[in-house]
């Protein structure tokens, strides 16, 4: 039995900024944006929120997979940005789309997030415990960046991404390879809120996303093709098999990085970064929505993803759609 993705979805918040937006409100350009990173522009939520996103991408991937919301048999969403810190945004989404037989949580493995919703899932689905499943990856950043710190808050923005598996006796899940390193957590960390109990005072402000983004990025380009090379050999195959390498969107260069070091051609590596900008957890499964509406995606094609971030974690899968 393999764990097989049959439906996507996602969501954006409407409004729109682009980098010269930006550029009108700290400083910053269009030139320094795009020719570090590949980004463009990214949706900011105003209205929307981690929850809203989240029903929204829900309710698309299911219509998308032909599958009720009553059939679900768990919920797992990915998020390090969650409109409260309880309930879970998984109960959330649970409630508002009516999947009253399912049980839902969050997983916090901050860009790896989706990915470790997918394999938490799998785990479930080979014990023979559960069948069908709603993975979701979901973000509102721009409410944890600090829009004060140019050189963090113009990689970021607000989306969420959904995919509907089950077990399949065909097509699914080849091949998973996931990790972390803890000891690296400080190099892309946002502490939480501060300890008000009547023996402590605390005098530190509202924490904003923390970066260092020369060491992330030295992680990313060390971790990710080593993660893959590993998935894709564990699943039989070699680096030309794959149809589509379906990354974390995090910077245009990192992705380079992978496609030369794996010597696979950039082609196969769909990009949504220069629209959406980094999405955390919710990268991967937008980009996935993006190929399956675009019709890159047909029964068979086989797919390696990867998720990579705060943690550190990383994780990586094989898929043949
Ligand atoms: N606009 C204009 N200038 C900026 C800027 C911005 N938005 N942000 C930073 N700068 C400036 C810096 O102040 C610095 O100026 P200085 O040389 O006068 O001090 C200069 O640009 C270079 O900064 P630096 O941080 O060294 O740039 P970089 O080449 O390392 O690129 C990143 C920065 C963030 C694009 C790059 O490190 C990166 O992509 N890292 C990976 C981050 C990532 O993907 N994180 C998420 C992973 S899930």
């Amino acid at each position: 039995m393999k764990t097989r993705i049959i439906g996507t979805g996602s969501c954006l918040p409407e409004a729109v900024v682009t980098n010269d937006d930006l550029a009108k409100i700290m400083d910053t350009s269009d030139e320094w944006i795009s020719s570090r990173t590949g980004i463009k522009k990214r949706h900011l939520a105003k209205a929307e929120t981690t929850a809203s996103m989240s029903v929204e991408a829900a309710k698309r991937a299911l219509e998308n997979a032909g599958v009720t919301a009553e059939e679900l048999d768990l919920i797992i969403l990915g998020t390090v940005s969650a409109d409260y810190v309880t309930p879970a945004c998984a109960c959330e989404v649970q409630a508002q789309i009516g999947a009253k037989n399912a049980v839902a949580f969050d997983v916090n493995a901050a860009c790896s997030g989706f990915m470790f919703a997918l394999n938490i899932a799998n785990a479930y689905i080979q014990a023979g415990l559960y069948r069908t499943a709603l993975i979701l990856g979901a973000e509102t950043l721009s409410k944890i960046v600090d829009w004060s710190d140019r050189s963090t808050c113009v990689l970021f923005g607000d989306g969420a991404g959904a995919a509907v598996v089950r077990g399949d006796e065909k097509y699914g899940m080849l091949a998973f390879d996931q990790g972390s390193d803890g000891a690296k957590g400080d190099v892309l960390a946002c502490l939480g809120r501060t300890n008000n109990n009547p023996l402590i005072k605390s005098d530190r402000e509202i924490a904003y996303v923390h970066m260092d983004g020369q060491e992330v990025y030295k992680f990313a380009v060390t971790t990710v093709p080593a993660s893959l090379q590993k998935t894709i050999e564990a699943s039989g195959l070699t680096p030309e098999d794959i149809d589509y390498y379906a990354l974390h969107q995090a910077n245009i260069r990192i992705i380079q990085s992978v496609s030369k070091r794996l010597h696979i051609s950039e082609e196969k590596f769909p990009i949504s970064l220069d629209h959406c900008g980094n999405i955390s957890a919710a990268s991967v499964p937008i980009l996935l929505d993006e190929m399956n509406r675009n019709g890159l995606l047909k029964p068979g094609t086989k797919i390696a993803m990867s998720g990579f971030g705060g943690g550190l974690t990383w994780a990586s899968a094989i898929l043949q759609w």
